[in-house]
């Protein structure tokens, strides 16, 4: 079985306090018509846009291959009423994904392109986006724009630090990041360290480690454009603001050539 990796019933308590994830839902939602949309969400996680997306009357279908944060998103849905007609959770690799079907919207958020780290990785998943859009059909991906400063950095400690409940283990988590950054292969190592205290006042610590690449703004608009999709807006931020050197985002709305 594949599981998230970090840990997934942490995900929606430590990403509670990043700013972007009150903003990028209703960003998106602004652009969608008000009719109802066909939308595919590439890795869905938990169901944090899915659902929302659902609640305002678009049908969605959502695709993880991360059994443990598909668990959570359906026990979510069930939660609000949601039927498996309007959101329906299916559980694949989405660099293999065929799902014979096409969509108004394909959407993927939260910088989950950049998890996947080659070139052949990108192509692959750009290409189960082109299979997967109608043919005037729209892609929206939201991913960072590196940060220089950041990047002339090798390496930097107790970034983010969180401190987080999660209510179905009944434990309040510290979390800090740590990142090793290489801009040679452009790759950074990404490391979550959580601390916890037991009922009993033992401390536990668990790491996570992932890698993620990073992308500038010129190899997006080619990485996009060889696989058929064209940029039509580029935001910097969720204000609608246009990408510019400080711009902490990359919000690329995209049409199938
Ligand atoms: C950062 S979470 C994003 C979840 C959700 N889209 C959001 O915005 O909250 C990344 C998700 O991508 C999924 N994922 C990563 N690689 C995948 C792959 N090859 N196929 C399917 N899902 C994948 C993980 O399991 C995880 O649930």
């Amino acid at each position: 079985m594949k599981q998230y990796r970090a840990i997934a019933e942490y995900y929606d308590a430590e990403n509670m306090h990043h700013e972007m994830l009150r903003q990028d839902v209703p960003l998106l939602l602004g652009h969608l018509p008000q009719r109802r949309q066909s939308i595919l969400e590439l890795a869905v996680g938990t169901g944090r846009a899915a659902i929302p997306l659902a609640q305002a009357g678009h049908r969605i279908v959502g695709v993880d291959y991360a059994r443990d944060m598909l668990e959570i998103a359906r026990r979510k849905r069930d939660g609000v009423g949601i039927a498996e007609r309007e959101l329906s959770l299916v559980c694949a690799d989405v660099l293999r994904l065929n799902l014979r079907k096409r969509f108004d919207w394909v959407v993927l958020l939260f910088n989950t392109f950049l998890a996947f780290q080659t070139l052949k990785d990108q192509d692959a998943l750009l290409q189960t986006v082109v299979r997967h859009i109608k043919p005037r059909g729209k892609f929206w991906l939201d991913i960072f724009q590196p940060n220089l400063e950041l990047l002339a950095q090798a390496e930097s400690k107790n970034l983010d630090p969180v401190l987080f409940h999660v209510p179905e283990l009944n434990r309040t988590v510290f979390r800090s990041t740590s990142v090793e950054r290489d801009p040679a292969t452009q790759i950074q190592k990404v490391m979550f360290h959580y601390r916890w205290i037991d009922d009993r006042g033992k401390e536990h610590r668990q790491r996570v480690a992932f890698a993620l690449t990073f992308v500038f703004p010129r190899e997006l608009q080619l990485l996009l454009e060889r696989n058929g999709l064209t940029i039509e807006k580029c935001y910097g931020n969720y204000d609608r603001s246009k990408l510019n050197a400080n711009s902490p985002r990359m919000i690329a709305l995209c049409r199938r050539r």
